[in-house]
């Protein structure tokens, strides 16, 4: 850390008065403690090597605040999540989701005329260069779509050569600009080419999602018009997607852009991270998961498997790392669910029905509620995205393009942070000791 961003810091510890003893060796030290706009104070230990040759030590990062942040606050305990301090909830009701990016990005909801600037801006950059198209199509057919994604997204960095200096600001905005506005082109590219249809460029004149939901589902032969429903569904699952604080998939970005990476690399990076069954990948596991499962009578079977330490089966969209209370996304993509299957006419839907009876069940379950274990957004997402036309292959998909504006503004409050230094971590070794090169022809 710089000293102007430590005495900054130790300013803000001196102000609040607090600080931590820790004696390691027969040593005193003190630690400052710094005080957020909300949330948990933070013990700063980013000098006790220096000063008493030992390391933390916390797998999982479950105690560790790795960066300073604006961007986005979770209050896990009571199921709070606030973007730029405004709720989610709130934000989902009233607000759109180009609207939640400006706001991501910038930090204050945008005037009107703003929001239609850089509506613009965004719309401007839809398409992608043609040459991407044969990029495409040297993908095997069978692809899974994260995989083009993971490659495509990588890939703009050789397209866009006048958007990687991260060091213009101007350039790092154009970036910001052409990820927002590609990623649904390239993720409906992603989605034709696993199904054999023929790409289906952007429209202008359509909203971020219709446009969206017009590139995935259109076909040259035939008229399509997106269900305003629909759209709005779609673009309320983007806002629920938006940013989620210092996840595994964001703090992926930000440790790949500390060491100065472009961003087109730091996002493909995180899109990689995301895909796994743990992160990202929970929706499509939940939505297998209520298929298994089928009818409503199975359910306690499952609930039991569940809770069983010898069975490696667990209720996938339930628990979370952080919310010990109902994930807040979760109760808007409940009721998004309800609307969208009634907009399809798939109400009756079994995986809905076997869904709530589940919540219903497990919500009363003493082994979830000692845990803590809620519904989290993945519960209800699998459904919602089905109905409205998506394989599974794709949910991952809609969660990295929803996502993309989160690792952004992420990204850059990084790299606009002067004390910003390359993310290294430390470990504890319990590998074998210094011992001597043995030659091949002396080895037992
Ligand atoms: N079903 C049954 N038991 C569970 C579940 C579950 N879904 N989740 C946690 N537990 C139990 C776990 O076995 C442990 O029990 P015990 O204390 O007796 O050993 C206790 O609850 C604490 O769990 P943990 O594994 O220590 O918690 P974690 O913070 O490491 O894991 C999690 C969080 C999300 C990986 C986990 O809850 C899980 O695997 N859930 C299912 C997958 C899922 O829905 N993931 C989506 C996360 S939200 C989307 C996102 O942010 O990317």
């Amino acid at each position: 850390m710089s000293a102007s961003g430590d005495s900054q810091r130790l300013a803000s510890a001196k102000d609040n008065q607090k600080s931590a003893r820790l004696a390691v060796g027969g040593k005193d030290i003190d630690l400052p403690i710094y005080q957020g706009s909300i949330g948990p104070d933070v013990i700063d230990i980013s000098h006790l090597y220096q000063e008493t040759g030992c390391f933390t030590f916390d797998p999982g990062y479950t105690s560790t605040a790795s960066c300073e942040s604006k961007i986005t606050y979770i209050d896990g305990e009571e199921g709070i999540l606030l973007y730029r301090g405004y709720p989610i909830d709130q934000l989902a009701e009233n607000g759109s989701f180009l609207e939640t990016c400006y706001l991501l990005l910038y930090g204050e909801l945008p005037a009107k005329s703003e929001l239609e600037d850089f509506e613009q801006r965004v719309t401007m950059h839809t398409m992608v260069h043609e040459q991407m198209n044969r990029f495409f199509t040297g993908f095997r057919r069978d692809a899974h779509p994260m995989a083009i994604m993971v490659g495509v997204m990588g890939a703009l960095s050789a397209f866009y050569h006048d958007s990687t200096d991260i060091t213009d600001p101007m350039q790092r905005e154009i970036a910001a600009i052409r990820m927002i506005a590609k990623l649904p082109t390239i993720a409906a590219m992603a989605y034709k080419y696993s199904i054999g249809q023929p790409f289906v460029y952007p429209r202008n004149d359509l909203d971020y999602a219709s446009n969206f939901l017009h590139m995935c589902f259109a076909v040259p032969c035939d008229k399509y018009e997106s269900d305003p429903v629909l759209a709005a569904a779609m673009d309320n699952i983007f806002i629920l997607h938006a940013d989620h604080e210092q996840n595994a998939s964001t703090s992926t970005v930000r440790l790949a852009g500390s060491s100065g990476a472009n961003p087109f690399a730091c996002i493909s990076a995180g899109i990689a991270c995301l895909w796994g069954p743990a992160h990202g990948g929970a929706n499509e596991a939940a939505l297998r998961m209520l298929e298994e499962i089928g009818t409503v009578d199975r359910i306690p079977e499952y609930v039991k498997r569940a809770k069983d330490k010898d069975d490696p089966f667990r209720l996938m969209g339930f628990g979370h790392r952080v919310y010990k209370n109902y994930d807040p996304r979760a109760k808007i993509m409940q009721q998004n669910c309800h609307e969208v299957l009634e907009a399809v006419g798939a109400d009756t839907d079994p995986a809905l029905l076997v869904a709530i009876e589940l919540e219903r069940i497990a919500l009363e379950d003493d082994y979830f509620v000692e845990r803590k274990l809620y519904p989290n957004i993945d519960f209800y997402s699998g459904i919602t995205l089905r109905a409205l036309g998506f394989p599974t292959s794709m949910f991952t998909v809609l969660f990295a393009l929803a996502r993309t504006v989160g690792w952004i503004a992420q990204w850059r409050e990084m790299i606009e942070d002067p004390d910003q230094r390359i993310g290294r971590p430390r470990q504890l070794y319990t590998g074998p000791k210094e011992r001597p090169y043995v030659p091949v022809t002396e080895r037992g």
